[in-house]
């Protein structure tokens, strides 16, 4: 089970695991199978468990939390429920040779008795300075000249997820790619403009 906030690497977790293991990844959106299949999503469950016992494969299972949360029409709350406690019943029979990871933004809205079932719980957080350091200089040492303030920019980024931080820089290297003509390195001034961005994208996608 992975567990933190968005743009933290859950769904990049899961491919890579795939891929360094050689399985195929299989994504299964429980939201959808909530809404989609209402009053038969326990048997599409079935389903996808008798998949993962005849086809070894990394199963991932995101929007976890859709089995946890508030639905709005007690129907809804009903069908998430049933779902649930099938999950629950389906995992704790599993004895298969695939790996079922699942992911979710919202730990607190998932009951204890769900996390005991899972071999490891792992929690995500946002990246600290040192990491978004990393980050950046994976992305944007090609462009930059020697000595470079990635600490300030570091600092600047701050509060932002891994995803925003790498969608920044990739910003960062569109608009000298639109310069090219004029400059050969980034400045770190477009570098900071954005992460200013990203960060104000982020406030209005939180609000
Ligand atoms: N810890 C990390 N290290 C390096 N790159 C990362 C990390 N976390 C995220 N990324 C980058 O950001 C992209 C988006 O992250 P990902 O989709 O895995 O986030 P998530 O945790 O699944 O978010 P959500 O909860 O919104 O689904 C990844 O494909 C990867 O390029
Ligand atoms: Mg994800």
């Amino acid at each position: 089970m992975l567990v933190g906030p968005p743009g933290t690497g859950k769904t990049f977790t899961a491919s890579v695991l795939a891929s360094e293991l050689g399985y195929p990844l299989f994504q299964v959106r429980l939201d959808a199978v909530i809404t989609k299949f209402m009053g038969e999503s326990s048997a599409k469950l079935r389903q996808v468990f008798d998949a993962i016992s005849e086809v070894r494969g990394v199963y991932f299972f995101d929007e976890f939390d859709a089995l946890g949360s508030q639905r709005t029409t007690p129907n809804d709350v009903g069908e998430a429920r049933r779902i649930l406690n099938s999950f629950l019943q389906m995992i704790e029979q599993d004895d298969s040779n695939s790996v079922i990871v699942c992911a979710t933004n919202h730990a607190e809205i998932l009951d204890y008795a769900l996390f005991r079932r899972f071999d490891d719980v792992i929690q995500y957080q946002l990246p600290e300075k040192d990491e978004i350091i990393t980050l950046l200089k994976n992305r944007l040492q090609p462009y930059v000249i020697k000595r470079f303030p990635w600490s300030k920019l570091a600092t600047q980024a701050a509060g932002l997820s891994s995803a925003e931080i790498i969608l920044a820089a990739e910003d960062a290297i569109k608009e000298l790619q639109l310069l090219i003509h004029e400059h050969k390195t980034i400045s770190s001034n477009i570098i900071e403009l954005a992460i200013n961005d990203r960060r104000e994208m982020s406030y209005q996608k939180h609000r």
